[in-house]
C-alpha cells in the first residue's frame, strides 16, 4: 500500500485521498453511463419484438428533483473538499520554521533565518511545519515537489507563502514547473528531510556571515534607510515593533505589516502610504536584489521581536 500511496507529508495524504475520491466518482459515472448505453443497445436492438416502442414518456418530477439534487450535492461536495485542501495549503498559515526561497534563471536559492544559504537544495527538519516565503528575481518559476504533492508559482514582485510538514526523512525531487527559459529543464534540486538533531547539526556546520537579520541590518545601513526611519530630520514611520501590527493607511483602510506589506513598501512605497505621512520614499525597485530585500525584511521582523522584550 505504501509504495502506491506514500505519505511524505500530511498534505500529500490528503491530496491523494481527494484524487482517489475524484477517480471513484468519475468511475461511477462512467460505469452508469456504459451500463445504460449497453442495456438500451441490447434491449432496443433491431428485431427485438419484446421492446416497447410506443414512445410514451412517463416520469414524475420527484425523479427529476432527486437526481438533480443528488448529483449537485455530490459534485459540490468534491468542490468543497478540494477548496478546503487549497485553503489549508495556501491559506494564512503564518507559523512554522521560516525559510526564504528565491528563484532565478536558473536556480533555487534558499536562505535560513540563521543566515545559512543553499543553492538547489533545501534542508528541512522532520515533523516540523516549514513555511516557505518565495519570490522570483526575474520571471515566473514554479516550485514543484511531486512527492509532497505541492506546486506553487513563484511570481516576480510578490512574496508567496507555502507551508508543509514532512512526515518521512529522505531526499526528494524539486523541479521548476513553469517554462522559464533555456535551462528551465535543469532548474532542479533536492529537498533533504532530516531528523531534528541532524538538521540542527547541519545548520551549525554551515559557513555563516551573521544571521539573516544581521545581513539585513548591513543592507539597511548601506542604503541609508536609517536617515529617514531613524531619528533624522525626515519624518518616516518607525520600524521598531512594526511587524505583525495593523497599520492605518491614508486611504482609510487598515493594512497588516506582514512580509508582503514590508516587501511592497520597499519596492513600491507609494502604493500604500501610512496615514499621516507624506509619500516621500523613493522606490527601491531595481536598486535592491531579492536576497537583500529578504534580509532587510528579516531585519525589520527582528526589530519587532526586540521591541517585545522588556
Ligand atoms: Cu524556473 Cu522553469
Amino acid at each position: 500500500m505504501s509504495t502506491w500511496w506514500p505519505s511524505e507529508t500530511s498534505h500529500a495524504r490528503a491530496v491523494d485521498l481527494l484524487f482517489m475520491g475524484l477517480l471513484a466518482t468519475t468511475a461511477l459515472v462512467l460505469a452508469l453511463l456504459f451500463f445504460l448505453l449497453l442495456r438500451f443497445a441490447i434491449h432496443y436492438r433491431a428485431g427485438n419484438a419484446s421492446a416497447d416502442r410506443s414512445h410514451r414518456i412517463r416520469k414524475s418530477w420527484h425523479w427529476e428533483v432527486t437526481w438533480t439534487t443528488a448529483t449537485l450535492v455530490a459534485f459540490l461536495g468534491l468542490f468543497v473538499w478540494g477548496a478546503q485542501q487549497y485553503v489549508e495549503l495556501f491559506g494564512a498559515g503564518k507559523s512554522g520554521l521560516t525559510v526564504y526561497v528565491v528563484a532565478k534563471q536558473w536556480m533555487w536559492k534558499a536562505q535560513h533565518l540563521g543566515g545559512q544559504r543553499e543553492i538547489n537544495e533545501l534542508h528541512v527538519p522532520l515533523s516540523h511545519t516549514v513555511r516557505l516565503i518565495m519570490s522570483s528575481q526575474d520571471v515566473i518559476h514554479s516550485f514543484f515537489m511531486p512527492a509532497f504533492r505541492i506546486k506553487r508559482d513563484v511570481v516576480p514582485g510578490r512574496a508567496t507563502d507555502l507551508s508543509f510538514r514532512p512526515l518521512r526523512a529522505g531526499v526528494f525531487h524539486l523541479f521548476c514547473a513553469e517554462y522559464c527559459g533555456t535551462d528551465h529543464a535543469r532548474m532542479t534540486g533536492r529537498i533533504v528531510v532530516m531528523q531534528e538533531n541532524d538538521f540542527n547539526r547541519w545548520l551549525s556546520s554551515q559557513d555563516v556571515t551573521g544571521t539573516l537579520a544581521a545581513q539585513g541590518e548591513r543592507v539597511y545601513r548601506q542604503l541609508g534607510c536609517g536617515g529617514c526611519h531613524g531619528n533624522g530630520p525626515v519624518r518616516a514611520p518607525k520600524l521598531e515593533g512594526l511587524y505583525g501590527k495593523p497599520v492605518p493607511l491614508s486611504d482609510g483602510t487598515i493594512g497588516i505589516a506582514d512580509e508582503a506589506y514590508l516587501r511592497d513598501s520597499i519596492v513600491k512605497p507609494r502604493a500604500k502610504i501610512v496615514a499621516g505621512y507624506e509619500p516621500l520614499m523613493p522606490s527601491y525597485e531595481g536598486k535592491i536584489s531579492e536576497d537583500e530585500l529578504i534580509a532587510v525584511v528579516a531585519y525589520i521582523k527582528s526589530l519587532a521581536e526586540k521591541a517585545k522584550r522588556p
